[in-house]
């Protein structure tokens, strides 16, 4: 039957999400599969039933695609859907709320405060100690995120954040290696390490720059690799996530992994990590949309 590939839509990732759903359409038109494009920020969800698609895979990012609204829109329309359904997608794209559930569960994350016009931001810089991280709570690709390394600049890092998000969080920096980690239906792939220069891995490295090394095979002895997909599990099973997604974790210089945000609609774009780890489980990019697309349902 038809299948509609969502992407584009409004949120501030509009554009990796028309790199990430184009080349999954291209890919699953590449498979024999009768797939369309989709782009909601132009089109009434509602057309989709009225056209006769039978199922959506969806490649939005950001709010309003990965957050659970869509979701809730196909669930009422009937079509079974690619990856986390209303609450998980929901719960995962608030930063804040997802640290609680994991903390909550005696999963590792790193110690944080959340920011606003009242914060006292000496106290929460003595408090985390620096460097911080600054983000909106529901954003991804480091949009309006910061690098904070001085206490002074703390407030200037809340006021940008604050463009994007009323919900700002401030997390302790963990020195070490930035890890992400993919799981596709019931298992997680392979580690990826990520060796960005200056270790600044924020938007424009994440799409654009040839300087960061991705490493995959990721190095680590197995029997952490084997920790940290068992982690990757546990950490998707508390939110209640399903289908696929990615992780990404901070491992600390004692070797202690750090959960640091689950991603419901991960990049698909030609510098993406997913494609990445699944290709060094063998999985090729459009066995990789195929497998999505299998796990889709209500
Ligand atoms: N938010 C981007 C798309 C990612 O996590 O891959
Ligand atoms: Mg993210």
């Amino acid at each position: 039957g038809k299948v509609a590939v969502l992407f584009g839509g409004t949120s501030a990732e509009r554009e990796v999400s028309l790199m990430s759903g184009s080349a999954v359409l291209a890919a699953l038109q590449g498979c024999g599969v009768d797939a369309h494009g989709f782009d909601p920020a132009e089109r009434d969800l509602c057309a989709l039933r009225d056209e006769g698609f039978e199922r959506v895979f969806i490649a939005l990012h950001g709010r309003g695609g990965e957050d659970g609204t869509v979701q809730g829109v196909l669930e009422t329309l009937r079509i079974p859907y690619t990856g986390s359904g209303v609450m998980a997608s929901a719960l995962a794209m608030d930063k804040w709320r997802t640290k609680m559930v994991w903390a909550a569960c005696g999963l590792p994350t790193p110690r944080y405060a959340i920011l606003d016009a009242q914060t006292d931001f000496d106290a929460v810089a003595a408090e985390l100690g620096m460097p911080v991280f600054v983000k909106p709570a529901h954003e991804g690709s480091s949009m309006g995120a910061t690098k904070v390394v001085e206490p002074s600049q703390l407030r200037a890092a809340w006021e940008l954040a604050a463009r994007y998000d009323r919900l700002v969080l401030a997390e302790a920096f963990i020195d070490g290696a930035e890890l992400t980690v993919p799981f596709l239906n019931d298992r997680a792939l392979p580690v990826i390490r990520i060796d960005a220069p200056g270790g600044n891995y924020d938007y424009e490295h994440k799409y654009f720059s040839d300087e960061t090394r991705y490493l995959c095979p990721s190095g680590l002895d197995a029997a952490l690799e084997d920790a940290l997909k068992r982690l990757v599990m546990q950490s998707a099973a508390v939110l209640g996530c399903r289908g696929w997604g990615r992780v990404d974790i901070m491992l600390d210089r004692d070797g202690r992994p750090w959960l640091l945000e689950m991603n419901t609609v991960p990049g698909m774009t030609g510098h993406s990590l997913v494609p990445m780890s699944a290709q060094a489980a063998g999985l090729g990019f459009g066995q990789l949309c195929i497998a999505i697309l299998e796990g889709a349902s209500l």
